[in-house]
């Protein structure tokens, strides 16, 4: 079991953010086992409240980029606040999300307020964001890359794609190969002491 845990511990300690996307392309069968894992997440009273919309139609994500990075021009320059800009500043990002269009496949999570017709669900952003770490895990176990993206304001993305009322976008996932030139944030993560607490 330590060996187990240790393994899978030292693989998830070498995830990283990729913000920079190689074209080669990934076959649909990853992607739908990566939904499948994600979709074995816990979830308040079993409702799975999540659709993944998955697109590698270059149209599509051609449109979504101009809408997204328009909205992220306004929020970049108009809506953030001060702080919020200083805590982005180490990581550089800015509007500019080229990886929407570079990398081969884009995931959107939405979450479902309730079912299709008024069905109540429970606990729907906790079960979301748990289906999303999964997501991400099993991206990372296939040796596939992906960034966490929160588009600011999400509207755009339901009505792009057409999605029911009941749906509300979450995260957007680029997912993809690291370009051979991607670099990424010199981060440190919190050590165990800073992130657990004990009572034995
Ligand atoms: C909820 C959430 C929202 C995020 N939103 C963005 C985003 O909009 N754009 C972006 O470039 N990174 C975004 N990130 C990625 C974080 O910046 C990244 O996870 C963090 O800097 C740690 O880096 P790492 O994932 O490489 O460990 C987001 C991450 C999370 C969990």
């Amino acid at each position: 079991m330590q060996s187990r845990a240790k393994h899978f511990a030292l693989q998830m300690q070498q995830r990283r953010s990729v913000r920079f996307y190689a074209n080669e392309d990934v076959p649909r069968e990853l992607i739908e086992l990566a939904i499948q894992t994600a979709s074995t997440a816990p979830s308040g009273a079993h409702k799975q409240p999540w659709t993944f919309v998955a697109i590698r139609n270059q149209n599509l994500k051609e449109k979504i980029r101009e809408a997204v990075e328009a909205e992220e021009l306004e929020t970049y320059t108009k809506r953030m606040p001060q702080e919020w800009r200083a805590a982005l500043e180490p990581i550089g990002t800015d509007y500019i999300k080229e990886h929407i269009t570079d990398a081969p496949w884009i995931v959107i999570l939405f979450k479902q307020k309730t079912g299709l017709n008024g069905e109540k669900h429970y606990y729907v952003t906790e079960s979301a964001s748990i289906a999303a770490g999964f997501f991400i895990a099993a991206l990372h176990n296939m040796g596939l890359a992906t960034l966490t993206h929160t588009p600011n304001p999400m509207k755009i993305l339901a009505q792009l794609l057409e999605r029911p009322s009941n749906e509300e976008a979450m995260l957007l996932f680029p997912i993809g190969y690291p370009r051979t030139d991607c670099l990424v944030p010199n981060l440190t993560r919190k050590l165990l002491e800073q992130v657990a607490v004990f009572h034995e």
